[in-house]
C-alpha cells in the first residue's frame, strides 16, 4: 500500500511554518464527518468509489479485438484522455518502439490539425482501431476528430469501418450512445462517474488491456486503497490526513500552490492527470488550490530554486518509488576526476532516491513544507492505488473548501462562445457577443 510521510509538514520538525499536531487533531472530528458523509454517498458523483468492483469482461472482450489490429487511436480530451495517457506512459513506456507490445498507440487529445496530420501519417488506416471517449457524448473537440476519422475509415474500409470503433460513453445519454444503438461497438461509463474521476472505468481500463496490462490489477490496487482510505480512522488514513494538510495549509498559511513531483519519468503524466483533477474539481467560487506538475530530478534544475527561496505559497508533494524495476551500476571510469569518482560503484536508483531525499530535507531546512507519498513500484496495482487515493483526497479537500468537486460550471461559457463562432444553432447571440468583443480587443495592441 502507498504510504504518506508528512513529517516535514509539521511544526515539530520544520518549525513555525509547519502545522502543529494539536491543530491537526482539532480538525479530526470534522474530517471524519466528511469521510462518513462520503461513505453514506451524500455527495453526488461518488460512483467512482464503486469502480474497483466492476465487471471488466466487456472491456477485455473489446480489447481482444483491438489487439488483432496494428494501431490503436484514442480520441478524447480532459478526463477522457489524461487517465489513459497516464496508464500508457506509466505502464508501457516507449510503447511504440517496442515490437513485442501489441498495437502501436496514439492519443489525439486536442484539435491541433498538425498533430492529427502527424498521427495519421503514422497509421495504416486499414489496420487501425479507434476508441472515441466522451462521457457526455458531445464534446466538440472529440466529435470533430471522430467525424474526420470515421469518414477516412469508411473510405478505406467501407461498411467494415463501423466495426473498428469503440465508443466509450454514458450508458444512456448523448450522441455517441445513439450511434452505439445503431450498431457501433461501445463501452459504458457508469452514470455517476465524471470525466476526471473516470480513469478506473472503461475509459482507462481499455487502454490498459490493449497495451497488455491486466486491468484487474489496477482495480485490485484501488480496492486496497479504498479499504485503507475509507476506514473510519484519522491518523492511520493517508487520504484524510493529506486532504486535511492541503486544506489547513491554504487556509492558515496561504499555501495555495500544490506541486506534485514524482521522481520517475514514467509518472510525469500522472502529475498532469492530477493537475486536471485538482483544478477542475477545486477551483470555483473564488476558492481552490493551484496544482503544478513537475518531475524529479529534472525539475531540481529548473524549479527548486523558486520553491526554496521564492514566495511562501507552495506545498511540495514528492512521489517516491522504492523499486524502479531496473538499475545500472555506475562504472569505474574517469575516476581521476573528483566530480565523477564519487559516483563509481553506485547505482542510478540509489542516486535518484538520494536526490529525492536530499531535496525533501533541503526544503524542510528552509522551512518549506513538503510531504512524500511512497509506492513500492510502478505497476498496475500501485498505479490503481495512486488514482484512487488522489481522487479521494480531491473529494475530501473539496468538501473542506465547501465546493462541489464534481462540476465545472465555468468551462461552459467558453464552450457556448465557441458554439456561436462555429455556427451552432441556438447560439447566434454568442456569436454576436464575440464579434462585438473584437472591437474592444483591438483597442490596445503593440
Ligand atoms: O472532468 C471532466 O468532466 C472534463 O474534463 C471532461 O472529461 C472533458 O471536458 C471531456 O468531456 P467528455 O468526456 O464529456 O467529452
Amino acid at each position: 500500500m502507498l504510504g504518506l510521510n508528512y513529517s516535514f509538514m509539521m511544526a515539530e520538525t520544520i518549525g513555525q511554518k509547519g502545522i502543529t499536531g494539536r491543530k491537526l487533531e482539532s480538525f479530526r472530528v470534522r474530517a471524519l464527518e466528511a469521510l462518513e458523509e462520503i461513505k453514506r454517498k451524500r455527495l453526488p458523483g461518488l460512483a467512482f468509489t464503486e469502480l474497483p468492483w466492476q465487471d471488466v469482461s466487456p472491456v477485455r472482450e473489446a480489447a481482444k479485438k483491438l489487439k488483432e489490429l496494428d494501431y490503436f487511436l484514442l480520441l478524447g480530451i480532459g478526463g477522457s484522455a489524461l487517465g489513459p495517457k497516464c496508464i500508457l506512459e506509466a505502464l508501457s513506456p516507449f510503447h511504440n518502439l517496442r515490437a513485442d507490445k501489441g498495437p502501436k498507440v496514439f492519443i489525439y487529445e486536442n484539435v491541433d490539425p498538425s498533430t492529427l496530420q502527424s498521427i495519421i501519417a503514422c497509421l495504416d488506416i486499414k489496420r487501425t482501431g479507434v476508441n472515441v471517449i466522451s462521457k457526455s457524448g458531445g464534446t466538440s473537440e472529440t466529435m470533430a476528430s471522430f467525424m474526420i476519422l470515421h469518414e477516412m475509415m469508411e473510405k478505406a474500409l467501407g461498411g467494415e469501418a463501423r466495426n473498428r470503433f469503440v465508443l466509450t460513453t454514458d450508458p444512456e445519454k448523448g450522441d455517441l450512445r445513439k450511434l452505439a444503438a445503431e450498431g457501433m461497438g461501445s463501452l459504458a461509463i457508469p452514470p455517476g462517474v465524471g470525466g476526471r474521476y473516470s480513469v478506473l472505468s472503461p475509459v482507462g481500463l481499455l487502454m490498459a488491456e490493449v497495451i497488455g496490462v491486466d486491468s484487474r490489477e489496477l482495480l485490485a490496487g484501488a480496492k486496497e486503497a479504498h479499504g485503507k482510505c475509507m476506514a473510519g480512522e484519522f491518523w492511520e488514513n493517508p487520504a484524510i490526513v493529506a486532504a486535511t494538510l492541503f486544506y489547513v495549509m491554504q487556509r492558515d498559511e496561504g499555501r495555495k500552490i500544490d506541486v506534485l513531483i514524482p521522481y520517475a519519468d514514467r509518472l510525469k503524466s500522472f502529475s498532469e492527470w492530477f493537475c486536471q483533477l485538482w483544478s477542475e474539481s477545486l477551483g470555483k467560487q473564488g476558492r481552490g488550490l493551484t496544482p503544478y506538475p513537475s518531475v524529479g530530478t529534472t525539475d531540481q534544475h529548473s524549479q527548486v530554486q523558486l520553491w526554496m527561496e521564492g514566495p511562501e505559497d507552495k506545498i511540495i508533494t514528492f512521489l517516491r518509488v522504492e523499486d524502479y524495476g531496473a538499475d545500472f551500476i555506475i562504472p569505474d571510469v574517469f575516476s581521476r576526476y573528483e566530480g565523477m569518482s564519487f559516483l563509481r560503484g553506485q547505482s542510478l536508483a540509489g542516486l535518484i532516491k538520494a536526490e529525492e531525499e536530499a531535496t525533501e530535507l533541503a526544503l524542510a531546512k528552509a522551512g518549506r513544507p513538503n510531504m512524500s507519498i511512497t509506492i513500492p513500484g510502478i505497476d498496475a496495482y500501485h498505479l490503481g492505488q495512486l488514482f484512487y487515493f488522489f481522487e479521494l483526497v480531491t473529494v475530501l479537500t473539496g468538501h473542506f473548501l465547501d465546493v462541489n468537486p464534481f462540476d465545472q460550471p465555468s468551462v461552459e461559457e467558453g464552450k457556448k462562445l465557441t458554439f456561436g463562432l462555429m455556427g451552432k444553432k441556438g447560439f447566434e447571440d454568442k456569436k454576436r457577443e464575440v464579434v462585438q468583443a473584437r472591437d474592444k480587443k483591438s483597442q490596445f495592441t503593440a
